[in-house]
C-alpha cells in the first residue's frame, strides 16, 4: 500500500468497457489510493453512478452546473484535488474533445482545469482507432505529455477484431500506480537502441521500416525506474523523448553505431531493441534522382551489425538482442544468441498481428545460454518491466 496519499480522479466516458470501471475503482483503492469518479452523460448509459459511488465511497460527479455537487466540491477544487487524472474508457469522441481543448461538460472542463498528469485508456472500434483523425489526435496529445495505456488487441463488442479494447482493470491500476521498484540497477550504465533506422537514397528519399520505437522507449523507462543511468539511442520515431533520460537521436545505422560506441566504454548493459536496416545504398546520390529511365537499379551494401560489434568487443557489456521472427522462433533466436555472442535474446513472433511492430502490446520468449522464459502478451510498458527485471537478474548472476 504505497499510495495512501494519492488522489485519483477517474473520468468515465460512454463506451461498453465502462461496465468494468467499478472493478477498476476497487483495484485502485486496493493499492491505497482515494478515487473520485466523474461520468459523462453517455457513460451513465453503461455503468450505474450508484455502483461507482458505492465502490469509491464518494459521490459521483456528472454535471458542471449541479449546484449541490458544486457546493460540496467545486469543479476547480476537484481539478486541484487530483494527483492523477485517468480517463477509462476514453472514447474517440472524448479524445477528440481533449485534443481541441473543449470544455462543454464537467469531465472535459476538469481536463483543462487540472495540472495533474492525464492518462488515457482508449476504447473504441478498431476502425475508429485506425481513423486518421483519431491517430492525429493521439499524436497531438502524446506531444502534450498525455500518456496512453493501451488499447489492447482482440475481439470487440461489435464483433470486429483489432486494436481498441480497454486494458484490463488490473493492468490499468498497475500502470497508473506502479509498484515502487527497488533500485536494483543503481549505479549501472545501460544503453538501449530503439526505433528504425533511415538510410538515405538521395536528398528526398530513404528506405526504412515500420518500427515504432515503443518497446525500446518502454525498456528505457523500465531501466530508469530500476535506478540505472540510461542512454537511449533512438532512430526517427514520433514518440516524445522520455523524461529524465539522455536521448540521442540518430537517423542511419552508421550514426547509431557511432552514438552507441561513444557510450560503450563504461556501459554495463547494452540492449539492442532497434530495427536496424540491414542494408544501405552504396552511394547516396547528391541530387534528386530523376525518373528518366524505365528501370532504376540501386546497389545496397550491408550495414554494420551494431549488436554484434558491441558483443565482440574485448570486454563487452552484458548484451541483449531482439529477434523478430515469423517462423522457427526458438531455432533462429538460439542461432543469433550464439552467432552474435549474446548474453540474452528476446524473441517475438511478428507473424502474429496482435503483437510486435507498431502495436501497443507484445509477447516475448527470452533465451539465454542455459534457460528460457516466456513473457505472455501484455502492454509494452508492463512487458518491458518484466524483461528489465530478468535482465538485471541474469546480469547480477553473471557478474
Ligand atoms: O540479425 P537480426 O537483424 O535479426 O538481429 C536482430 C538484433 O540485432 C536486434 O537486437 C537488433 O537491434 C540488432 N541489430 C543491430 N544492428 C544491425 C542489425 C541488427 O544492432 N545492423
Amino acid at each position: 500500500m504505497h499510495f495512501e496519499n494519492t488522489h485519483i480522479l477517474l473520468g468515465v466516458t460512454g463506451g461498453i468497457a465502462a461496465y468494468k470501471t467499478p472493478d477498476l475503482v476497487r483495484k485502485l483503492t486496493a493499492k491505497g489510493a482515494t478515487v473520485r469518479v466523474v461520468l459523462t452523460d453517455s457513460a451513465k448509459e453503461f455503468v450505474s453512478p450508484l455502483a461507482l459511488q458505492a465502490v469509491s465511497g464518494h459521490p459521483v460527479s456528472n454535471d458542471l452546473l449541479d449546484k449541490d455537487a458544486e457546493a460540496a466540491m467545486g469543479h476547480i477544487e476537484l481539478a486541484k484535488w487530483a494527483d492523477k487524472l485517468l480517463i477509462a474508457p476514453a472514447t474517440a469522441n472524448f479524445i477528440a474533445k481533449l485534443t481541441h481543448g473543449l470544455a462543454d461538460d464537467l469531465l472535459s472542463t476538469l481536463c483543462l482545469a487540472t495540472d495533474a498528469p492525464i492518462y488515457i485508456a482508449p476504447a473504441m472500434n478498431q476502425q475508429m482507432w485506425h481513423a486518421k483523425a483519431t491517430q492525429a489526435n493521439l499524436t497531438t496529445l502524446s506531444q502534450r505529455d498525455v500518456t496512453f495505456f493501451g488499447p489492447a488487441q482482440g475481439e470487440q463488442a461489435c464483433g470486429d477484431v483489432g486494436p481498441g479494447r480497454m486494458l484490463e482493470p488490473q493492468d490499468l491500476a498497475d500502470l497508473l500506480l506502479p509498484q515502487k521498484s527497488p533500485l536494483l540497477l543503481k549505479g549501472q550504465k545501460v544503453t538501449i537502441t530503439a526505433g528504425p533506422t533511415r538510410e538515405e537514397i538521395d536528398p528526398v528519399r530513404y528506405i526504412s521500416n515500420h518500427s515504432s520505437g515503443k518497446m525500446g522507449y518502454a525498456l528505457a523507462r523500465a531501466a530508469k525506474e530500476l535506478g540505472a543511468d540510461v542512454t537511449l539511442v533512438s532512430g526517427p520515431v514520433t514518440l516524445p523523448p522520455p523524461a529524465d533520460i539522455n536521448t540521442v537521436k540518430v537517423n542511419s545505422a552508421k550514426q547509431m553505431l557511432d552514438a552507441v560506441m561513444s557510450t560503450i566504454k563504461d556501459c554495463n548493459i547494452f540492449i539492442a531493441c532497434a530495427a536496424v536496416a540491414d542494408y544501405r545504398v552504396q552511394q547516396k546520390v547528391d541530387q534528386k534522382i530523376k525518373k528518366s529511365d524505365d528501370e532504376l537499379t540501386l546497389t545496397f551494401v550491408k550495414n554494420p551489425d551494431i549488436l554484434k560489434e558491441v558483443a565482440h568487443l574485448s570486454s563487452p557489456p552484458f548484451t541483449v538482442g531482439f529477434a523478430a521472427e515469423t517462423q522457427n522462433l526458438k531455432e533462429y533466436a538460439l542461432g543469433k544468441l550464439q552467432r552474435k555472442k549474446l548474453n540474452m535474446i528476446a524473441a517475438n513472433d511478428v507473424s502474429d498481428s496482435k503483437i510486435g511492430f507498431n502495436s501497443e502490446q507484445n509477447a516475448l520468449t527470452v533465451f539465454w545460454p542455459k534457460g528460457e522464459l516466456k513473457l505472455e502478451v501484455a502492454d509494452k510498458q508492463l512487458l518491458a518491466k518484466k524483461l528489465m527485471l530478468l535482465v538485471e537478474q541474469r546480469y547480477t548472476e553473471q557478474k
